[in-house]
């Protein structure tokens, strides 16, 4: 991704809690734009991701927020809101996970859990999702795949009808599963993901490489153009 320079400083609330998340999306964000995580902002509630898209998701957690602030005078004076959905798109099985990709191993066919109980924190989730996908693709030659990320951006826009402007935009990355998990690093199936052009996983590719290349890295390229303009 390349850098980009502002000349304006603004505050943006990216519509997430999940650390792995924020720390890569701070990494992306080109100096001059503050990103504030939603305990920054002191909104507590869970978003309930009921849409059938990506870009539904996407959508609902950047409204939710938005209306939120807006309930609450908007406090901090940020100037918009975003926020991401991402789904593992595997071409063997027609596109799934999808839109399941967070919560996969709880979706038919049910594997035997690794522990033999419901994963008690987000580490064990993630581990039951990658043997999901292994299991799903054992004896399988195919292993294509790609991640989306879909970002939708919400500023307020007093004279646009609806009194606000909402973007959205997309990134993909194609890439393998391996056959087994490689790498600690990262989050969910990076230990499993290897993208085209590289024979490691994103598990065990520095940060500095999945952040440059990966789905969220073009979906944050595409918002940075857009605030380049915004304001
Ligand atoms: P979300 O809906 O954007 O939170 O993403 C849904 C799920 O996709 C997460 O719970 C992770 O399992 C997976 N995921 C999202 N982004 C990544 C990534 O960058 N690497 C690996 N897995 C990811």
């Amino acid at each position: 991704m390349q850098t980009q320079r502002f000349i304006v400083d603004m505050r943006l609330v990216f519509a997430s809690n999940n650390a792995h998340k924020l720390s890569e999306v701070r990494a992306m964000m080109p100096s001059g734009i503050e990103v504030m995580s939603l305990r920054d902002v002191g909104f507590e509630a869970e978003i309930e991701e009921t849409g059938s898209t990506l870009s539904e998701n996407s959508r609902i957690k950047a409204e939710t927020v938005y209306e939120w602030l807006q309930a609450h005078g908007n406090p901090l004076g940020t100037d918009g809101v975003f926020a991401d959905d991402t789904g593992l798109e595997i071409d063997a099985l027609g596109g799934e996970p999808g839109v399941y990709t967070a919560r996969w191993y709880k979706k038919e066919p049910v594997i035997p859990l690794p522990e033999g109980k419901e994963p008690a924190d987000e580490k064990m989730i993630f581990r039951a999702n990658r043997r999901k996908a292994l299991t799903a693709l054992q004896g399988k030659d195919e292993r294509g795949c790609q991640f989306k990320t879909v970002i939708t951006f919400i500023k307020s826009a007093p004279s646009h009808p609806e009194g606000k402007e909402i973007t959205q935009v997309e990134g993909i990355v194609r890439g393998e599963i391996a056959r087994e998990e490689y790498g600690e690093g990262g989050f969910g199936y990076d230990p499993l993901f290897i993208p085209e052009g590289y024979d490691k996983t994103f598990g065990e590719l520095p940060p500095e490489i999945k952040n440059s290349i990966s789905h969220r890295a073009r979906a944050m390229e595409a918002l940075a153009n857009i605030l380049k303009c915004t304001k």
